[in-house]
């Protein structure tokens, strides 16, 4: 029977422990972190992402601000409104919502964002610190799922870890994670072929193409190691890339969803804002 890693249970260590150093800053500096999230049109994921994540800020102590703007918003407008939470002393992260509308350049928004106050890690300059393994703020999934391995001292050196996903924010990302802490790393895609023999391979997978049930209980070798990012909807029902019911008495360890790597992306987050902040107030 494999064991559960629960994001829910971990995650809210994680926030105790950020509340508890928020509550530190203040008394040493007299000012505590503040978030500030741009969303930009009404898509529903990114408004409960976004209110999910205040909600956790003000639990910990923070402060956290929505700027919300209508679909039609300009590139121009978008970016004065980045260059003034640049210039602004009281604001110590800033995260825009992805996605963003198509007719506004994701790149020239996220180059924008001063890389002190970048809590996604998504700026090129913290994603190149992050490739050279040098210290920088980390994206908050890939984050997210290295704190989950590690509270459970699970040993990566010289495993096989199979990443399902090639995408910026969690795919890259955690293959580069996992190869730092010297996992030999293959990165497989939507359209990898005999994607069953590579997972059959690996001792551990980390899901993240966002398609139901991609990884079954054939796929996988008994003891395997199962991270599931995926969060897909089908029949009003969250599910994951992986089985988890089929997978869970097979694995030597596995992330449910939801109450996997969802939370623990947030409170990856707001460790991310305590860095900024300390970054930023240290100078
Ligand atoms: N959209 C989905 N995940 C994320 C994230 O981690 N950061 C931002 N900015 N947008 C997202």
């Amino acid at each position: 029977m494999g064991e559960i890693i629960s994001g829910k249970e971990l995650s809210k260590e994680v926030r105790e422990e950020v509340r508890l150093e928020v509550e530190s800053l203040k008394a040493t500096y007299g000012a505590v972190p503040h978030l500030v999230v741009v969303l930009v049109g009404n898509d529903p994921a990114s408004e409960s992402y976004v209110k999910a994540k205040k909600r956790a800020c003000l639990k910990a102590g923070m402060e956290s601000t929505i700027i919300r703007k209508e679909s039609d918003i300009t590139e121009e407008e978008l970016l004065d409104i980045i260059i003034n939470l640049n210039n602004d002393k009281g604001v110590h992260g800033i995260l825009v919502q992805l996605p963003i509308p198509k007719h506004i350049n994701e790149n020239k928004i996220i180059d924008a964002i001063l890389i002190e106050k970048d809590v996604d890690g998504f700026h090129p300059l913290n994603v190149a610190y992050m490739h050279l393994g040098r210290p920088c703020i980390l994206p908050a999934t890939p984050k997210g799922i290295m704190t989950m391995l590690k509270s459970k001292n699970i040993e990566l050196k010289g495993k096989d870890a199979l990443i399902i996903g090639r995408s910026n924010l969690v795919g890259k990302p955690a293959a580069m994670l996992l190869m730092g802490q010297h996992a030999t790393v293959t990165i497989a895609h939507s359209r990898t072929q005999n994607l069953k023999e590579k997972c059959l391979q690996a001792d551990i997978i980390v899901a993240a193409v966002g398609r139901a049930h991609t990884v079954t209980k054939d796929m996988v070798k008994p003891g395997a190691i199962i991270i599931d990012v995926g969060v897909n909807r089908v029949d009003g029902k969250l599910i994951g890339d992986c089985d988890f019911n089929d997978l869970k008495d097979i694995t030597s360890f596995i992330t449910p969803v939801p109450g996997g790597v969802g939370p623990m992306t947030i409170a990856s987050l707001l460790q991310n804002t305590i860095e900024c902040f300390k970054g930023i107030v240290q100078k």
